[in-house]
């Protein structure tokens, strides 16, 4: 049987990973997908040719339309990245026919219905395991390994580049800018690294497992999503001292009345296998009502990681083939005509915990004006700290923990509070989840 083809958009640090990897290994390859898998065709601007061994003997052109419109390439992967000209190539090789590998975790986000509905007309796959979590399967173990479950909730470290700098800042000390310099020179960041930091790559990711988990539209519009450029050393520490550790996390629960989507940092108790993930790796805790938690851990991006998953969606392509469009595993998870039109939750309607921090005059009375505001507001204080002030200063930090609550509730408390002569400046809020896994 002839070799498939496959046409690689992009010779950066995906697809220079993804071109060697499916070289090294294509024996072990062939022996798992039945058939040979050989790139034909590549774009690029410019690659370097050393890091590439074997690159001379195949066509690589500086038009990506070209390899889209390559009648000789079955399979297009596309690893540009960005929203366009990735969403016009993608629907151009659907168009002819072609099927479709990406680690686009923007393009899938917030053109994914669109290009789904295109790929059911034509009966052709769009595979986008390496978009979310690098190299760990989660797409495949949520939509398939897990498909007898009812999600509950589901969370994830799924930014390496936040996740290295929060390590980096609590371990070493280090300086945040500092932190994420190193980041980009080890090809971690993306091009725009205020994505990793503002929490919008998570979002992009959470997105794509929200609905997967839940079966329901790509609502990348709909997350409430918060950076992690306000968390200061003093937080980082405030935490440890109460048993917790601060991570940007992306969470998503089925609630009563609806979904709850956001990417904020979050204190999580340090006994949590998922709190000690440092550095750039990923994971993501998966809460459903047969299997209880499932926890996958793994390398979140870098090269060859990440094209370990771009080279299982090739594989995973060349093998159905031969099975009928409408008994392959649907994009989304759930049949197209299944997807629910559950709502996406206000973040005010959001329950969760809180850790405040304020400045407060240091004088009597202070403290119990603002446990009364939160009493009033039925908020529950489930822990409080007062350090003392330091040498010459006439204010303290007050650092509490609190019950969970929803969030309206909270933010009319926090207006109170701040409002108060005797408090000095904003308070600080960092959203709290116990993550419990009973
Ligand atoms: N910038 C991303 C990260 C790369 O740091 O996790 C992988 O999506």
């Amino acid at each position: 049987m002839n070799p498939v083809t496959v046409g690689l958009l992009g010779l950066g640090t995906v697809g220079g990973g993804t071109f060697n990897v499916l070289n090294r290994n294509a024996a072990e390859i062939v022996r798992r997908a039945g058939r040979g898998i050989q790139i034909t065709h590549a774009a690029a601007r410019e690659y370097d040719p050393e890091r590439l061994p074997g690159i001379e003997s195949i066509t690589v052109s500086s038009d990506a339309f070209a390899v889209v419109d390559d009648p000789a390439v079955d399979i297009v992967v596309e690893l540009i990245g960005g929203y366009e000209p990735a969403r016009e190539l993608v629907l151009k090789a659907i168009a002819n026919g072609k099927h479709v590998v990406t680690a686009n975790k923007a393009l899938i986000a917030l053109h994914g219905n669109e290009i789904f509905a295109a790929a059911q007309d034509k009966g052709v796959m769009v595979a986008f395991e390496a978009a979310v979590a690098g190299g760990i399967p989660i797409i495949k173990a949520i939509r398939e390994g897990l498909a007898a479950n009812q999600i509950e909730w589901l969370t994830g470290i799924i930014n390496g580049t936040g996740n290295f700098i929060l390590t980096e800042m609590r371990d070493k000390g280090r300086d945040f800018d500092d932190v994420l310099k190193e980041a980009q020179k080890l090809g971690y960041a993306e091009a725009d690294p205020t994505f990793d930091i503002e929490g919008i790559d998570a979002a992009h990711k959470l997105t794509i497992l929200a609905s997967i988990a839940f079966g329901i539209p790509l609502q990348f519009d709909k997350v409430y999503t918060e950076g992690i450029g306000h968390i200061t050393r003093e937080d980082v520490a405030y935490a440890e001292q109460f048993g917790y550790r601060i991570k940007h996390l992306g969470f998503t629960r089925r609630a009563a009345d609806g979904i709850e989507l956001r990417v904020h940092p979050t204190l999580i108790p340090e006994r949590r296998l998922i709190a000690n993930v440092d550095g750039v790796m990923n994971a993501v805790l998966v809460k459903a009502d047969a299997v209880g938690p499932t926890l996958y851990y793994g390398a979140g991006a870098g090269s060859e990681p990440t094209a370990s998953a771009v080279v299982a969606d090739i594989i995973d392509v060349v093998r159905t083939l031969t099975a009928d469009p409408e008994n392959r595993v649907p994009h989304l998870a759930f049949q197209p005509q299944a997807l629910s039109d559950v709502p996406i939750l206000a973040m005010d309607d959001v329950e969760t915990a809180y850790y405040l921090r304020l400045l407060a005059t240091d004088k009597p009375g202070v403290l119990s004006d603002v446990t009364r505001i939160l009493g009033d507001a039925g908020i529950s204080i489930e822990a409080i700290l007062q350090k003392e002030p330091a040498a010459g200063a006439a204010e303290v930090p007050i650092i509490m923990l609190t019950h969970t609550v929803r969030e309206r509730q909270m933010n009319a408390a926090i207006g109170q509070i701040e409002s108060l002569g005797s408090i000095h400046g904003a308070v600080t809020r960092i959203r709290l989840e116990h993550l419990d896994c009973d």
